[in-house]
């Protein structure tokens, strides 16, 4: 089966008090192995609540997801973190690296999680660290690393179970251009060499360009699928 993310007809209704958002209404979406999409639209689109039920770390109000096959709304919530532990890496806007722990630490981290033997992590972190050109600052905690390096740190840690979706919520929102346009390019790099099916939030029109398919949401719903 070629579709890897499959969401079909995806709503979320916010409920604050007496008023209830829409943030997505009835989005149906496919996602090939392999691809490379970007999700753009306005502040308030619904973007970040679409990538977080891809991600599973949302729920829908109605729809399903499905991941590699798997209807996630009839898995337990056991299953559930193991689906996310394997098949998925998340890059954010933020990074979100824990700050008393060096970017090999942050790195591991995952790996110790789905039980990895302590040699298997020494090789892999190595071998993230090299991919991303980190080698040299691995005992470095966040707040000695660059704004890039530290999402440099972030997408190898996105990357250290060696999962085949990698979602990323603006990961250039927080950088210079020419240090975003380097972020973009290893997400490039990932999505080739590596063969990760990316899907990317965000506003900026480099990735927008070097995505192969563009994905436009306007008040909840997908206005526009361009290839
Ligand atoms: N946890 C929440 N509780 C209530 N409302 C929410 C919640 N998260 C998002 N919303 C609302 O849902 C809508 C979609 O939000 P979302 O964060 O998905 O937008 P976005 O397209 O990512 O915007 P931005 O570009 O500003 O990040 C917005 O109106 C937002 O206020
Ligand atoms: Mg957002």
């Amino acid at each position: 089966m070629n579709e890897l993310i499959e969401a079909i007809k995806l709503s979320k209704i916010y409920n604050l008090g007496e008023t209830h958002i829409h943030a997505l209404k009835e989005v149906d979406l496919s996602i090939a192995r392999g691809e490379f999409a970007a999700i753009t639209g306005p502040s308030g689109s619904g973007k970040s609540t679409l990538l977080h039920i891809i991600g599973c770390i949302e729920q829908p109000t109605t729809g399903s997801i499905i991941i590699d096959g798997r209807d996630t709304g009839k898995m337990s919530q056991r299953a559930l973190s193991k689906l996310r532990l394997h098949k998925i890496g998340f890059v954010f806007q933020h990074f979100y690296l824990l700050p008393t722990l060096t970017a090999y630490e942050n790195i591991e981290l995952p790996m110790k999680e789905a039980k990895l033997r302590r040699n298997e992590r020494q090789d892999r972190v190595h071998d993230l660290l090299s991919a991303v050109g980190l080698i040299d600052r691995k005992r470095h905690r966040p707040h000695q690393l660059s704004g890039g390096e530290q999402q440099r740190v972030a997408i190898a840690r996105a990357l250290a179970n060696d999962p085949p979706i990698i979602l990323a919520d603006e990961p250039t929102g927080e950088l210079d251009t020419r240090t975003g346009s380097g972020i973009v390019d290893l997400l490039v790099d990932i999505n080739q060499e590596y063969n990760k099916t990316i899907v990317v939030v965000s506003h900026d029109q480099e990735i927008a360009h070097r995505a192969e398919r563009i994905i436009e949401l306007r008040d909840g719903g997908i206005v526009d699928a361009l290839y």
